[in-house]
Order: structure tokens, then sequence, then C-alpha cells
């Protein structure tokens, strides 16, 4: 057989090594940066990412890589543990805690090594922002030991979370000594990932578009395949049925050699038949001379993905050494490549072994991997996207396993996962005992992924959710949904008829849904008179009653922010709402809103001190990193100000509060040359504006205002 193995030859890529050379070099002094290299199937993008690797390593870089797998892009971070597991693995106890410190620590769960969070500052930060940060801080602490290059291949099947990760931190490499080399398809597709697309349109992401190889390049091929009596015009002819595509090439090498057609110009209609219409029934058809045995080891590596040699063998039924005998039968065929684990040789490829299954014996197949993959002790997110591809059984225990995936996913800051393993759970369907569990894991994932479902999910949650707790986080959620879409009164008619269903029961559970009610009264003008009225009641029980909860103490203080009230008002209700919040609130299930009342009435009053030390430090939280997030205009802009004046207690990179404003962050936006989020003091960002007159109810408006100073 004739060879025509990228690996001996790569021809036409000069100016991509030569930028690629570049950007390596550039990292090793300091300047980071994220290329992205794209093109279709079979482009020749996996090459490149390996050479980048090659290169990477020959030129001292610490070189970590991680590939994208069609069957795992629901595994939430799967690419991000396949960067960075292997180096902490590898890491001694004490240089494992420095390339965990600070910050980096809120990755560390993800590699199990770490207890899940347990105390409610690292419950107040939203997980996904924390572990993005997270993992941005465990690049910079690698990159700090020595130059750092990630290779990351087949960004299309990435799951989401990694998505995430990729795009933030390519943001922030400028002024880091880290190239990141990733290779996608068409980023935007019409099918494809709006995060990917996102990335790929980002400035700070350089595109580098594979270009087909000319049809001097293909005949170079032909002419290492067949050796010089390539005639021009056959080479011509491949070139124009493969389109330059250097994968295509190479199959079509193959199937000229195994019809043992001569390289002639009299052959050159023959080409055409041989076009690779179709690489997937030319593997059918050259799977279906091998041995039984090679054919159930494909079928099943198929559906494993890659898969070690013992697992496969397991899941097709062979022994294991009549199984080593199929792989090289595979490997001859150029299905599988040589050696171990198994892979195939091109994505394309498994993809058209899998497709020559027949549905049911798909799922079945995938079923049987999730028992194979159990008794190995494999993890759940490993198993669960076996899950996804069986047909649907009434079968609790596939349930249950969906769900404690879900719950990871989402703890981790991966509702995208989450949402597809309760969607598919649901559809198992669940027994009556675990259908509340799914709708409401389901909601609260749809809500944090943004999914306009959400409401849907968490209304039929609220219907059957049997505990008070889960009920007021329930609607907690939703009311927070609706008036995140404006829906204001539809959300304070939920908090009022849960509030009303709940009763006397649970004083605390009534006393957090009347504030979250106060919250949804304040912003429709219909409801502002009772908002008054709300407001005077309970500012009566929070000098009264002992147990009211922080969330009341939050919305009070903005409300009280919003009357013009003084200062020291706003200020002292703020602090008992941050004062106050020991533990983990029902509500604060994510992004507990209180946090950001709290620190906004802060900042309106303009205790700046109070904000940094009181929320920054004792919450171990950047305040002006949160609200940033979900507060618009000034008013975060007077927080990132307020941040980046006060001394933090972790090292923070720099140039994501001076220089480089977060482009994603509406509030970051440069409204002028001098960036928001520059150093500048507390006095010089709040200049004085006219006091409004004393107001009842509150105006949604985003123009920047201050308290009443009078004491
Ligand atoms: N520039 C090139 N010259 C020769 N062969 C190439 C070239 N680029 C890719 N190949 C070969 O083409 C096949 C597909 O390349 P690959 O990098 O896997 O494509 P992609 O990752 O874009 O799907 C591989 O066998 C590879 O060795
Ligand atoms: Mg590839």
């Amino acid at each position: 057989m004739p060879a025509v193995d990228g690996g001996q030859a790569l021809l036409e890529r000069d100016a991509a090594l030569a930028m690629i050379d570049r950007r390596l070099r550039d990292a090793i002094a300091g300047r980071g940066s994220l290329l992205l290299i794209e093109g279709p199937a079979g482009i020749g993008k996996t090459r490149l990412v390996l050479a980048a690797g090659q290169h990477g390593r020959e030129l001292g870089l610490t070189t970590l890589s991680a590939r994208g797998s069609e069957l795992e892009r629901d595994f939430a971070y799967g690419l991000v543990r396949q960067l960075f597991e292997a180096p902490l693995v590898a890491a001694s106890p004490p240089e494992r805690a420095e390339l965990l410190a600070g910050a980096a620590g809120h990755a560390a769960r993800l590699f199990g090594l770490a207890a899940a969070r347990d105390d409610a500052a690292e419950a107040l930060l939203d997980p996904s922002f924390a572990i993005l940060h997270g993992l941005y801080w465990l690049s910079a602490n690698l990159g700090r030991r020595s130059p750092l290059l990630l290779c990351v291949d087949d960004v299309h099947w990435a799951d989401q979370a990694s998505l995430r990760f990729l795009h933030y931190l390519g943001r922030r490499l400028q002024e880091l000594p880290i190239a990141a080399v990733a290779a996608t398809r068409p980023a935007r597709s019409a099918d494809g990932s709006p995060l990917l697309a996102a990335l790929a349109a980002d400035p700070s992401a350089e595109v580098l578009e594979v270009a087909p190889l000319s049809q001097r390049a293909v005949a170079e091929l032909m002419r290492l395949a067949f050796g010089t009596g390539v005639e021009p015009a056959f080479a011509a002819a491949c070139h124009e049925v493969t389109g330059g595509v250097p994968f295509l090439v190479r199959e079509l090498v193959r199937a000229i050699a195994e019809e043992r057609i001569e390289p002639t110009s009299a052959a050159c209609s023959r080409v055409a038949g041989l076009a690779p219409r179709a690489v997937s029934h030319s593997v059918v058809q050259r799977l279906s001379r091998l041995s039984a045995s090679a054919r159930e080891l494909a079928r099943a590596a198929a559906v494993l993905g890659e898969a070690d040699l013992r697992l496969a063998a397991g899941l097709a039924g062979v022994d294991p050494s009549t199984a080593a005998t199929a792989a090289d039968e595979l490997a001859a065929a150029g299905i599988l490549e040589e050696g171990r684990p198994l892979r195939f040789v091109h994505p394309i490829v498994r993809a058209g072994v899998e497709a020559d299954l027949p549905p049911g014996e798909r799922a079945g197949l995938h079923a049987a991997a999730v028992g194979c993959l159990a008794n190995e002790g494999a993890s759940p997110h490993r198993i669960a996207a076996h899950l996804l591809a069986t047909d649907p059984a009434r079968d609790d225990r596939v349930v249950d396993s969906l769900l404690s995936a879900a719950r990871t996913a989402t703890a981790n800051g991966a509702p995208d996962s989450a949402v597809a393993y309760l969607r598919r759970a649901l559809s198992e369907p669940p027994s009556e005992r675990l259908r509340p569990d799914v709708l409401l894991e389901l909601g609260f994932a749809e809500s944090y992924a943004g999914d306009p479902q959400a409401a849907a999910h968490l209304k039929a949650a609220l219907d059957i959710a049997p505990a008070t707790t889960a009920q007021v986080s329930v609607t907690l959620a939703l009311g927070r949904m609706l008036q995140i879409g404006g829906r204001n009164r539809e959300a304070l008619e939920v908090f009022d008829r849960t509030r009303a269903r709940l009763g006397a029961t649970d004083r605390r559970a009534a006393l957090t849904l009347e504030g979250a009610a106060l919250g949804a009264a304040q912003f429709d003008a219909e409801t502002a008179g009772d908002a008054a009225q709300r407001i005077a009641r309970l500012r009566r029980l929070a000098e009264e009653e002992p147990g009211v909860p922080p969330s009341v103490f939050g919305m009070l203080a903005v409300a009280a922010a919003n009357a013009n009230e003084p200062a020291d008002v706003v200020a002292r209700l703020a602090l008992r709402a941050l004062d106050g919040a020991p533990k983990l609130l029902p509500e604060a299930v994510d992004r507990p809103p209180f946090f950001y009342h709290a620190c906004n009435a802060l900042a309106f009053a303009e205790r700046y001190e109070k904000l940094c030390h009181g929320s920054a430090k004792r919450w171990r939280t950047p305040a002006g990193l949160v609200p940033c997030r979900t507060c618009s205009g000034s008013r975060a802009i007077a927080l990132c100000i307020t941040c980046a004046s006060a001394t933090s207690p972790t090292p923070r990179p720099t140039h994501a509060w001076r220089s480089r404003p977060d482009p994603a962050c509406p509030a970051c936006t440069p409204p002028s040359p001098s960036p928001p989020c520059s150093r500048r003091s507390p006095s010089a960002g709040n200049p004085r504006r006219p006091r409004r007159p004393p107001s009842a109810t509150v105006s949604p408006s985003s123009s920047r205002r201050r308290c009443r100073q009078d004491g």
C-alpha cells in the first residue's frame, strides 16, 4: 500500500508554520496570543496543531494538549481537564500548592483536588465565573514556571464550559507568556455553537484559515505515493475530485491502489468514479472485507470514541488477544491508527463506521458501554455521555445517574452540560419520586444558561416541589427570571402566591419572599404605591424582628438609596445585608441578588472603604467583578473604580483592571479614551451632581446617583 501519510509530508504550510513560530516566540517574550486554525474536515488542521506542539517543545515551552470529541461534547470542562490534569498530577505536593495558589484554587475542585465549595463566600460567586477565574490563574501560574503552549484540537466539539474558558483566557493572554493554538471546523457555521462563533469573531483571536492544497501539491502527494510515473493529467483529475483537501487525497490514493489503477492520463475518468463521495461508503466497504472481530471492534471503538483496547474488546465481545489482532487488521486497512489507545485515523472515518450502525444497535451499544464504563469506575460524566445516546426506558437508575452528573456540572458552572443531561432525564421519563428534582434542577440549569425554557420548567417544578426550601428556591429563581425579562408584575404575583401558600409555617421564608416581592414591586409604575407600603412594613419589621433575612436588608438598602435617604441609613442597611449572611440562603443557589443590592447601595452611599473591605475582603470576592457582570451603566463602573483602588487580598492580573476593560462587560466598555477600570481615586470617579428630590419609589435609571451625605 503506498504511503501518503501526512506524517511524511507537510506541503504548502510554510506560511502557517511561520505564523505559529512567531506566536510561540512572542509568548516566550511574554506576549501571549490565541491563534485559531480554522478549516473544514480533512484540510490539515490537526497536522498544524501537532506541528505547533512539536515546535513548542523544541523551543522549550511547556506544551499541554487537548482534543474535542464528538461523543463528549456535553462533558463539562472535558477539554480543560485534558489540558491541566497531567501537569497537576505530575506536580509534587508543594508544586501543586504553588500552581493552585491564590485565585487558582477556585479551579481545584474540577480536578478532584479540593472539596466542593463549603462556605457562603464561595457560594456567592457565580461558580462558572469563579472557575474561569481560577483556570485563568492556574494558566498564569503555569506560565510563570515556564512559557506555556496550549494546543487544543477539534474545538468545534468542545463542551461549552471549556469554550467559555478559551474565550476568557484568549482575551487575557497579551501580557502572559502563554500561546494558545486551537483548531476548529468553520466556527460560524449555521449549526455551530454561538460561543464558538463569538470566539472566532473576538478581536483577541487571530484566525488562520487553512487553504486547500494546490494542484501542484496534490501532484507531489501522488508522486510520493506512486513514484515518478504519475502523469500530470491524472494528478489534475485527483486535485479536482478532492478539491485539494489532503484527507480526501489520502483516501483517494488508497482507493486507487486498491483498484490497481495506473496513474496515467488514460485512467483520469476512473478517478471521478472513485470520488470520495464517500469516504464513509468506502470505509464501510473496507470494513466488510475484514474479519468479524475487526468489524465488531471497529463498531465498539466508534461508539466509545478514543478507548483502550480492553474496554473496546469487552464491548465488542471479543477476547483481548483476538482484539489485538483485530486492531492490527484495522490499522492495516487505514481505519485505526497504529498503537494504543484505539483511535480512528480521522474523525470522518469514525463517523462513517458509526453512521453504518442501525439506530437501535447504536443505542444498544451505548447502553452496553454504560455498563462497561461503570465496571471500570469511570467518571459520572463519561457515563452520562453514553446515557445521552441511549433510548429512553423509564429507568430511574438512568435518571439518578444523569441527575448526579447534572448537579456536578451545575455546581462547576457548566449549566449547558447539566441542561443536556436533565432534558434526557426528563424524557426517560422519571418516576413521580424523581420528577420534582429533575424539573427543579433543569429549571435552575436553564436559567443559569439563559435558556427561555427555564420559566416553564421552574413553574412545573413549583407546582410539585414537596419541600418548603425547594419552593422558596424555585420561586426566587422564577421571579428573578421574570424580572430580568422585565415582567415585574408576574414576578410579584409569583412571590406573593408562594408566600400565601406557605402561610405562617415558615416565617423566615415568608420574609425572604416579601423582600423579593418588594424588589419586583418597586420596578413597576402600577405597583409603586404598593412598594412604598411594603418598604414601610419591612423597615418596621427589620427594626423589631431579629430573624429578618439579609436579602431583605439588601432590598431595603436599595430602596433607601433610591428614596434619597441619608447615606448613613443606606450604608447601615447594606452592611446588615452583607454581615448577616454567614450561611447559604435558599436563594443563594447561585447569585444571590442581595449581595449586589448591598454592594450597589454602598456605592451609592459612597462608602467605598466599606464596600472594598466589607465585601471584597470579608467575602473574599473582588467586589467590582461580581456586580460588573450583572449591573449596567455607571453603577458598575463606580464599583470597578472602587475595586481597582482597593488593595487586593489576592494577586490579580493588573491588565484585567487597568489597561484592558473586559469587552464582554457592558460596564467596562470604554465610554471615553480613559479606561473605566483605571486606577483612580474614588472621589475622582464621582463628580458632584445635583440632588434628586426624595422619592418613595424607584426608577430603574442607570444614571449615576449618590445618597444624601447628611451625617
Ligand atoms: N499540508 C499537508 N500536506 C500533506 N498532507 C497533509 C497536509 N495536511 C494534512 N495532511 C494529511 O491529511 C490528513 C488529514 O489531515 P488533518 O490534519 O487530520 O485534517 P483536519 O484536522 O483538518 O481534519 C492527514 O492524513 C494528514 O496527515
Ligand atoms: Mg483534525
